[in-house]
């Protein structure tokens, strides 16, 4: 399979932002163990991070007929961007959205997604694990 891997705001960051929160590893290891993960099932990832709303909701439009599946992590975007709800929805390509940390023993603004409706599921809590997880359910679905 061929899979999108987007990373919102702030997520180039991992590794140096709140460790104690996103783990010591950064975003470039994140993207190597994705990049592992896939070839060993087989399959491909395309790693895209933007602190941008615009080129997070540009690189959904060009998803169609370049990506099976779509692993989203849209930061901060989760919580309020109605622009990102409206591009998942927009595209038939199937979204499944990540968050490294345990949103739900957070702040009570993180416990919403307004983005989340537009995917399949939600992931959260499971550290970098959690896009593996999330790509084994694509996986596991082309199989059937
Ligand atoms: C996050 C959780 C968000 O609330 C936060 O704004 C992030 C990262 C996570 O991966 O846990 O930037 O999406």
């Amino acid at each position: 399979m061929n899979f999108l891997i987007l990373n919102g705001p702030n997520l180039n960051l991992l590794g140096q932002r709140e460790p104690g929160v996103y783990g010591k590893e950064d975003y470039k290891a994140l993207c190597a163990r994705l990049e592992r993960f896939a070839a060993a099932h087989d399959s491909r990832v395309t790693c895209i991070q933007s602190n941008h709303e615009g080129a997070l909701i540009d690189a959904i439009h060009n998803a169609p007929g370049n990506v099976d599946a779509i692993v989203i992590n849209p930061g901060a975007f989760t919580h309020y961007s109605y622009a990102l709800l409206d591009a998942l929805a927009a595209v038939k390509v199937p979204a499944i959205e990540v968050h490294i940390s345990n949103v739900h023993q957070r702040e009570a603004f993180r416990r919403q997604s307004v983005t989340a409706s537009a995917c399949v599921g939600q992931i959260c809590g499971l550290g970098f694990f959690g896009y593996e997880a999330a790509m084994l359910y694509f996986l596991d679905k082309a199989e059937r």
